[in-house]
């Protein structure tokens, strides 16, 4: 039984950007270059505490994301820069959680309503009981790669999620493929049904 948290306030959103065959990772990266895309994730999410996995945290070279205050769930006891020294870490800036629960307590006192999961894999679907909000990028093409992620798995219900709750579109922005985009691509915002 999943224990609910004291995070009634916050508003916490899924970001991710998943392709038709639930891509959403090749070799540790991600499998496709849309900048506009990439554009979407920064103005969404700077000024706002993000989550991540570790894994996900070590994929970026310049670590961790300027102007976010980045939380990264692991059990290891430090973190480390690309040069493989030990991380400051520091409240507001850089900080580690043994789970997302944990990431989540520690912004309790942490001001602002908003927090934003960023993935990868296993924090997606483990955060989706708590998300009040998912921004989804639909990547309109077939890509190879080796981490997916299915948060709608039914084929009949195509807006029931994985542990049977619905939500619905609220607005969407669709991009076409040009000379720097290599596919079409659809952003989401989800909310939850009030079906639930
Ligand atoms: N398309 C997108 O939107 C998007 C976004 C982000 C990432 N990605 C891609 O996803 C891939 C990485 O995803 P991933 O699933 O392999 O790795 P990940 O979730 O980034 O990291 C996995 C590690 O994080 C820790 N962790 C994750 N969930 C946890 C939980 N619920 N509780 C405790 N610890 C947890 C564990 O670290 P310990 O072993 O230290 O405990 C685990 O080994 C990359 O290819 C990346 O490019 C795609």
């Amino acid at each position: 039984m999943m224990m609910m948290m004291n995070n009634k306030k916050k508003n916490i959103s899924i970001i991710t950007a998943v392709s038709t065959n639930y891509v959403i990772g090749k070799d540790g990266l991600l499998p496709w270059s849309l900048p506009k895309d990439w554009e979407h994730f920064n103005r969404s999410t700077t000024n706002y505490p993000i989550i991540m996995g570790k894994r996900t945290f070590y994929e970026q070279e310049d670590r961790p994301l300027p102007d976010r205050y980045t939380i990264v769930v692991t059990r290891d006891s430090s973190l480390l820069d690309k040069h493989g020294n030990v991380m400051e870490e520091r409240i507001g800036h850089l900080s580690r959680a043994s789970s997302i629960e944990d990431a989540l307590k520690m912004l309790d006192d942490y001001s602002g309503d908003q927090v934003f999961i960023v993935g990868g894999r296993r924090i997606y679907e483990d955060s989706l009981y708590l998300a009040t909000e998912l921004i989804i990028t639909h990547v309109e093409a077939h890509v190879e790669g080796d981490t997916h992620l299915r948060l709608f798995p039914h084929q009949d219900e195509p807006n029931k999620d994985r542990n049977n709750h619905y939500w619905d579109v609220v607005n969407q922005v669709k991009h076409s493929k040009d000379d720097t985009h290599q596919y079409d691509f659809t952003i989401k915002y989800y909310q939850r049904s009030t079906n639930n």
